[in-house]
């Protein structure tokens, strides 16, 4: 690699929203090259951030540890410290917390850092309880849909919150405290779950959350959250009650491993017919996954410390893929394994459930020569596991399909991370822009590309 900077994206992010205002860095991949070596996965962006916000309910400090250096951690730091929790970095990869002196931040504070993340919706709960009042800015994260938050706003007026909207964003108070209610979710959504546990575990009384999501990063907040004293009871068919408490005390966890960012290294060692190593990576939270894609034709073997995914030769073959809450497919992992479609010898066929508007970045992969339609309302006709959802697209892959070279703009987080993998395959030069988004979720990702092998220049 002849890197420019490679050290200036992500590094040190935990600094109070240093990374938030992602700039319009740009890498120069030469395909080709397969992808082998050793990488490691740290915690989930998906629960860090969530832990981190979690701490803010405590009235003793915190410590997190396995926390990964992205923007989005960024993000939840500046946020906190705006609101007076002390964060520091204690070790590398380890956080702590000190919710001793909660006070209201200035909106012009959080509104600058609120703007390029989802996480700040999950403070409503926990602002609620430690300062009766909450201001939540106008939302980012990626453009993958419309991305509401009714289910959230709905679930805290259950909870006795007194929503009004105003020019600044959404103001939350609660006049009368917060009091465990019955909510069942239209759709069991991560961020409406989490919004209801970490407002229900200081709420008086007990809450019954019906259709509630139970991805592993909800379970992982939910170890947390009882390792603070809160009482939670995960029933069968998506039912969790809880037993609000009186208060809650600091943890100490090390995160679950990101397994999107796993996932995401796999589709890469497949598509560019490489060998990698993931260190971290656990079998139990991929199992839909590994079943994929080893019937795509990939091997993995599973270690203690790791699984080590790989090409082991001969033809890719193609798949009809759902994505699904838990246990299903992630919506996540479909980008990443799309490249590594182009390569199979036949028709896949990838139903995207969750999201409405999460195949934007397939128009690259056509741009460099993927066989790619794209059907905006779903495949009407075909018989499906997951019931349709008013949300749906499918992606039908036709290959194999040679990539070529092109220009590229990263449109979102997981689309991006497809690009990189698209362009490490194609013949040819690939100028990939926007990168930066890439950070929110990729920890050291050009460092990783470095120990790998790939062959590019990064310019930040
Ligand atoms: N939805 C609503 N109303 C709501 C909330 C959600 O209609 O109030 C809909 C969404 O529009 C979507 C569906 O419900 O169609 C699922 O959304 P969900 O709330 O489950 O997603 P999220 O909490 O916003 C998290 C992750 C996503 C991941 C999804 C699904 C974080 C910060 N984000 O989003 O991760 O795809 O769950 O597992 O945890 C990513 O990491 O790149 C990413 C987008």
């Amino acid at each position: 690699m002849n890197s420019l900077a490679v050290n200036s994206l992500n590094t040190d992010a935990h600094k109070a929203g240093e990374r938030v205002g992602l700039r319009s860095d740009k890498i120069v991949i030469n395909g080709g090259k397969p992808l082998i070596g050793r990488i490691k996965v740290r915690g989930a962006k998906n629960l860090a951030t969530k832990a981190m916000v979690a701490a803010l309910l405590a009235e003793s400090p915190s410590t997190l540890r396995d926390v990964p250096d992205i923007s989005d951690v960024g993000v939840v730091t500046g946020m906190l410290e705006a609101y007076g929790v002390s964060v520091t970095k204690t070790a590398e990869g380890e956080l702590t917390f000190d919710p001793s002196n909660v006070l209201a931040a200035h909106f012009s504070k959080i509104d600058a850092l609120a703007g390029s993340s989802r996480i700040p919706i999950l403070f409503c709960g926990p602002l609620l309880h430690r300062l009766g009042e909450a201001l939540i800015p106008d939302l980012g994260g990626c453009r993958i849909g419309d991305r509401p938050i009714d289910f959230h706003l709905d679930a805290l007026r259950a909870f006795g919150a007194v929503v009004d909207k105003s020019y600044e964003g959404i103001r939350l108070t609660a006049p009368n405290g917060l009091v465990g209610a019955d909510i069942e979710l239209p759709y069991p959504s991560v961020g409406a779950t989490e919004q209801v546990l970490l407002t229900a575990v200081l709420a008086k009384g007990v809450t019954e959350l019906k259709n509630a999501a139970i991805e592993p990063e909800i379970m992982d907040l939910i170890a947390i959250l009882q390792k603070m004293g809160a009482i939670i009871n995960v029933e069968p068919n998506r039912v969790i009650f809880i037993e609000g408490v009186e208060k809650l005390e600091g943890y100490t966890h090390r995160a679950l491993f990101d397994r999107n960012e796993a996932a995401s290294w796999a589709s890469a060692a497949l598509a560019t017919e490489g060998d990698i190593f993931v260190e971290g990576a656990m079998q139990a939270e991929l199992m839909n996954f590994l079943n994929i894609f080893r019937k795509v034709g990939g091997a993995f073997d599973i270690h203690e410390d790791g699984i080590r995914f790989y090409h082991p030769g001969g033809e890719l073959t193609p798949v009809v893929v759902e994505t699904d809450v838990h246990p299903g497919f992630m919506t996540d992992w479909q980008q990443p394994l799309i490249v590594a479609l182009t390569k199979a010898h036949g028709v896949s066929v990838v139903h995207e459930t969750v999201y409405e508007n999460r195949f934007g970045f397939t128009d690259a992969l056509i741009e460099m020569g993927a066989d790619i339609v794209v059907h905006k309302d779903g495949l009407e006709s075909v018989t499906r596991r997951v019931p349709r959802r008013r949300l749906e697209q499918a992606a039908v892959i036709t290959g194999p399909t040679p990539l070529h070279g092109a220009d590229i703009r990263v449109p979102d987080l997981r689309g991006g991370f497809s690009h990189l993998i698209a362009a490490l395959t194609a013949e040819g030069q690939s100028t990939i822009s926007n990168v930066g988004i890439i950070s929110r979720g990729y920890e050291h990702f050009i460092d990783k590309l470095d120990a790998l092998g790939a062959d590019f220049v990064y310019e930040g």
